[in-house]
C-alpha cells in the first residue's frame, strides 16, 4: 500500500509539473546559476525555439544535446569537468561551433547566433520540403495542395524539388510527368493538365533560378515531443525529494 501511495504522489506530481510547463504558459524558467548554459538566436536577434545544442568532451566520443525553450535558453544537466566542444545546428541555418572549459560548481556560459545558408534545401526532409513551400495566397496554397496531392504520390516532394530549373525546363518536366507518368484519361492526367501552366510558374518561382520564396523554419520539435524533454528534468529534481 505505501508503494501505491508514493506512485500516485510521483504520478500527481508529474502531471502538475507537465501542466506547469504546456506551452503558452507565461512560466518563464531561469537558467540554473551553475553547469553549461546559453541562448541561441537568428541573425536577426530572435530568440530560437526547439533548436539542438551538443557538447562533447574533447577526450571522449559521448555527447549530450539538449534544445533550447520558448526563449532560446539552454542548459545541461551535470557534465564532468574538463574541455568541450560544442555546437548548434537547425535546419536552414549554419552549423555554428564553439569550444569551453568546463569546471564544476560554476556557471558557464555560451551564446550562439546563428546564420542563415543560402541554400537550405539540401537539408530538408520530405516533411519539412513541404512545410516550406510557400502558401500566403490562394493560388499559392492550391498548388501546394496539388503538389502534395498529386506529385508526391509516385515520389517524395525531396525528389521531384532537389533541383532548379527555369520556366522551360519545368515544362519539359511537366509534359515527361503528364506523358509518360501518368495513365491516359486518370484523373490526376487530367488534373495535372488542367493546372499545368500555373504549376510551371509557381515551380518556376519557388525551384527556379531566380531568389526563391521558400520559408524557412527551424521547429523541429512538437509540443507533446517537449513531454520527454519535461519529464527529464522532473527526473533531474526526483533525488532530491528523496524519491529514487
Ligand atoms: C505517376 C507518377 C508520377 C507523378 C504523378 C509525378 N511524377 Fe515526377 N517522376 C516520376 C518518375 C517515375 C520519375 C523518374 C523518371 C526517370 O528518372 O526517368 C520522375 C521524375 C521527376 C523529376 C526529375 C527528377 C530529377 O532529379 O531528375 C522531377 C523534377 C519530377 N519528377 C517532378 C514532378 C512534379 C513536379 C510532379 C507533379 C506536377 C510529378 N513529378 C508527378 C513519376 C511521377
Amino acid at each position: 500500500m505505501p508503494r501505491f501511495h508514493g506512485l500516485i504522489l510521483v504520478l500527481g506530481i508529474l502531471a502538475a509539473l507537465l501542466w506547469a510547463e504546456l506551452p503558452g504558459s507565461s512560466r518563464t524558467a531561469a537558467l540554473p546559476s551553475t553547469g553549461l548554459v546559453g541562448t541561441v538566436q537568428s541573425a536577426d536577434g530572435k530568440p530560437m525555439e526547439g533548436v539542438a545544442v551538443s557538447a562533447r568532451a574533447q577526450d571522449k566520443n559521448i555527447s549530450t544535446s539538449v534544445y533550447t525553450n520558448q526563449e532560446g535558453e539552454y542548459f545541461f544537466p551535470p557534465l564532468d569537468a574538463g574541455e568541450y566542444r560544442m555546437w548548434a545546428q537547425a535546419v536552414g541555418f549554419e552549423l555554428t561551433r564553439a569550444e569551453k572549459t568546463i569546471s564544476s560548481g560554476r556557471q558557464i556560459r555560451q551564446d550562439f547566433t546563428l546564420k542563415p545558408v543560402a541554400d537550405f534545401s539540401s537539408q530538408l526532409s520530405d516533411a519539412e520540403w513541404m512545410e516550406s513551400l510557400p502558401d500566403d495566397t490562394p493560388a499559392d496554397r492550391r498548388m501546394k495542395k496539388v503538389i502534395h496531392n498529386n506529385c508526391v504520390v509516385c515520389h517524395g516532394p525531396g525528389f521531384a524539388l532537389a533541383k532548379r530549373f527555369d520556366a522551360a525546363g519545368w515544362g519539359v518536366i511537366m509534359n515527361t510527368m503528364i506523358e509518360k507518368q501518368t495513365l491516359p484519361d486518370s484523373p490526376n492526367r487530367k488534373l495535372l493538365q488542367a493546372y499545368k501552366e500555373d504549376l510551371i510558374a509557381y515551380l518556376t518561382k519557388v525551384r527556379g533560378p531566380g531568389p526563391s520564396p521558400m520559408k524557412r523554419f527551424w521547429r523541429r520539435l512538437y509540443p507533446w515531443q517537449n513531454i520527454g524533454l519535461r519529464a527529464r528534468r522532473l527526473l533531474g529534481i526526483l533525488p532530491i525529494m528523496g524519491v529514487q
